[in-house]
Order: C-alpha cells, then sequence, then structure tokens
C-alpha cells in the first residue's frame, strides 16, 4: 500500500537526476564535453552537405546555356490549342444572341492584336514588316557556329491577312454572328523541333467524333490547306529568336448543324511528328465542344 505511494516520487526524481545531474555534472546524461562533441559534429556534417549542394549547383549552373534548354523532354509531338478558350474548351453560343458570342469576339482580337493591355501582341500588323519575308516549304536555320553565336536570330512574317476570312479584318466577328464561326490553333512551341520532312509542312485537319460526323458539315482552313509552314521552324527559344511569331490555322465552320452537340477533335498531320501515343493523348490534338444555337 505505502509502495505505491513511493513509486511516482522515485521515477520523477529519477528523471530530473536523468536531466541535470548535479554529482556528474551531466545535461540529459552527456557532459558538456560530450554533448560539445556531439554540436561539433553535426555543424561540421551539415556545412559539408551544404558545401556539396552548392558545388553540384555551381556545376549544374556552368553547363546551363542561356539560349536553350539543356534538358528537354525527348517528346516529340507538341500539345495543341485552340483559341477562343474559355473556362472550358467549349464553343457554346447563339447565333441571334450577341452578348453569348462577344466574349469569343473579344478573345480573338485580344489574342490577334493586343496580348496584355495596351502591348501589342506578335501578330499586330505593324509588326510583321519587321520580320523576314521567308521562302515557304523549307526550314529557316539560322545556326550558331561554334562559339560564335548567331543572336539575335530573325523570324518569319506570319500575317494576319493569312488567316483569310478568319483573320478579323474583313468580318470582325470572325464568323460568329453568321453561324459559321473560326478558331484558331496553334501547336505549342518545342525548341529545335523539326515538324516536317521533303519540303511537306506539317497540317491541321479536323473532324467529328463518330456519331457526329453528319453534323459538322465542311471546313475551311487558313491560310490554305490548314499547314503550319516549315519556314517557322525550328524555333529557338524566347531569348534567341525574340520577335517569333507563331504560325496560326485557323478553321472556319461553314456548315455545322445548330442547336445539336458536336464533339470535334483537331489534329496535327506530319511526316515526322507521331500523332498522340497511349502516353500522352493530348500530343498533336485538341477537342472541343462546338454548339450553335439559332434563337
Ligand atoms: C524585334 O522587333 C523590334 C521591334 O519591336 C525590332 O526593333 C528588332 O529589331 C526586332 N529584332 C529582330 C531580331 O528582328
Ligand atoms: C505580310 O504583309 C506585308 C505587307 O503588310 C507583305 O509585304 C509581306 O509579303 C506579307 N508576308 C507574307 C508572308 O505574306
Ligand atoms: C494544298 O494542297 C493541294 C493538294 O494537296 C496542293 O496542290 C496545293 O499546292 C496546296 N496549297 C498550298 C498553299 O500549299
Ligand atoms: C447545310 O447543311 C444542311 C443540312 O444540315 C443542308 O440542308 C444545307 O443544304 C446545307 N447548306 C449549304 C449551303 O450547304
Amino acid at each position: 500500500m505505502s509502495g505505491s505511494k513511493e513509486e511516482p516520487r522515485r521515477v520523477s526524481g529519477d528523471w530530473r537526476e536523468f536531466f541535470w545531474n548535479a554529482r556528474t555534472h551531466e545535461l540529459l546524461g552527456r557532459t558538456a564535453t560530450s554533448w560539445g562533441l556531439v554540436l561539433l559534429f553535426y555543424l561540421v556534417f551539415y556545412l559539408f552537405l551544404a558545401g556539396m549542394f552548392a558545388f553540384t549547383m555551381y556545376i549544374m549552373l556552368l553547363t546551363l546555356d542561356d539560349y536553350k534548354p539543356t534538358w528537354q523532354d525527348r517528346l516529340l509531338t507538341p500539345g495543341m490549342m485552340i483559341r477562343p478558350k474559355g473556362d472550358q474548351l467549349e464553343i457554346r453560343y447563339s447565333v441571334s444572341d450577341t452578348e453569348s458570342w462577344e466574349d469569343f469576339v473579344q478573345n480573338l482580337n485580344t489574342f490577334l492584336s493586343c496580348k496584355k493591355l495596351l502591348r501589342p501582341s506578335a501578330y499586330w500588323e505593324n509588326f510583321q514588316p519587321l520580320n523576314a519575308d521567308c521562302p515557304p516549304d523549307q526550314y529557316f536555320i539560322q545556326e550558331d557556329s561554334g562559339e560564335v553565336r548567331n543572336n539575335p536570330k530573325r523570324s518569319c512574317q506570319f500575317n494576319r491577312t493569312m488567316l483569310g476570312d478568319c483573320s478579323g479584318l474583313e468580318d470582325r466577328f470572325y464568323g460568329y454572328s453568321k453561324g459559321q464561326p473560326c478558331i484558331l490553333i496553334k501547336l505549342n512551341r518545342v525548341i529545335g523541333m523539326l515538324p516536317g520532312k521533303d519540303g511537306q509542312s506539317p497540317y491541321v485537319s479536323c473532324g467529328a467524333k463518330n456519331e457526329d460526323s453528319e453534323k459538322i458539315g465542311p471546313l475551311a482552313y487558313f491560310p490554305d490547306n490548314g499547314t503550319f509552314n516549315l519556314m517557322y521552324y525550328p524555333y529557338y527559344g524566347k531569348k534567341a529568336q525574340v520577335n517569333y511569331t507563331q504560325p496560326l490555322v485557323a478553321v472556319k465552320f461553314l456548315n455545322a448543324s445548330l442547336n445539336t452537340d458536336i464533339n470535334v477533335e483537331c489534329k496535327v498531320v506530319s511526316n515526322t511528328l507521331q500523332a498522340g501515343s497511349e502516353r500522352d493523348r493530348f500530343a498533336g490534338r485538341v477537342s472541343f465542344k462546338l454548339r450553335i444555337n439559332n434563337q
């Protein structure tokens, strides 16, 4: 009985002694010298780790090149994106309801003329004459010769007029007001990519998924044949090719069925790029939903 009262006090007494043992001058069971050695060990250890890290980083940075990526995924087919782009890849509007398509038109205007507020986009007409008038259907190669950089590199003209009926210059509503909407397609930039051989430019081909094929109607492509001309490649990167104007392909739906959802898929056809594989279903293709209502 009395033992059970004794126990807790002894335990707490042991603990206190372990924390600070006045007899041996040990703190938590170690003497000051012992603690000093432990701290010294960790100090040296962490300094060593930090040094390792800094050294590795330094070596890495030495091998980096400002102008091109040192590490690039071996990808090869870039993704595609459409404009106008909302929260979802969906173009849904009513022809008679101006407000329902205003945003799409505004989105295209912004994309083609001013990127950020008051900052002109690359497609702005006045920029293009400064770019090179390149010979079409061949690569515009501007390699560095050894250590001598050939920078800045020139870029080829992509005139807005090349988007024809989808340029927004003649029809400033891009066909939306007539139930013949345009969408713009771009292929993501990949430095050094060569998207075609034998003078064959890659081109965009759009179609409807399975059961919607009756509804999509005829399409018109701009520039002709929906090509991303070879002259816009290879891309050398933002820093080397400051005024690069990414080529676009416009697709106009000339007579799509009204009041029904149409699942559209566009893909790039090229004799060097693989179509989307199992591993990356978004490579070289983009899908979106189109619905044009008439009331
Ligand atoms: C890029 O465009 C600017 C004008 O915006 C021009 O002054 C400059 O010379 C151009 N650079 C190249 C390499 O074409
Ligand atoms: C782009 O337009 C300019 C005139 O604005 C013209 O001189 C040039 O040839 C055009 N370039 C292409 C590639 O069509
Ligand atoms: C478009 O394709 C047709 C047939 O494949 C070809 O004859 C024509 O030259 C092409 N047009 C352009 C601008 O590449
Ligand atoms: C548009 O498609 C409808 C069927 O969906 C067809 O009846 C009509 O003739 C087509 N119009 C034109 C101009 O091709």
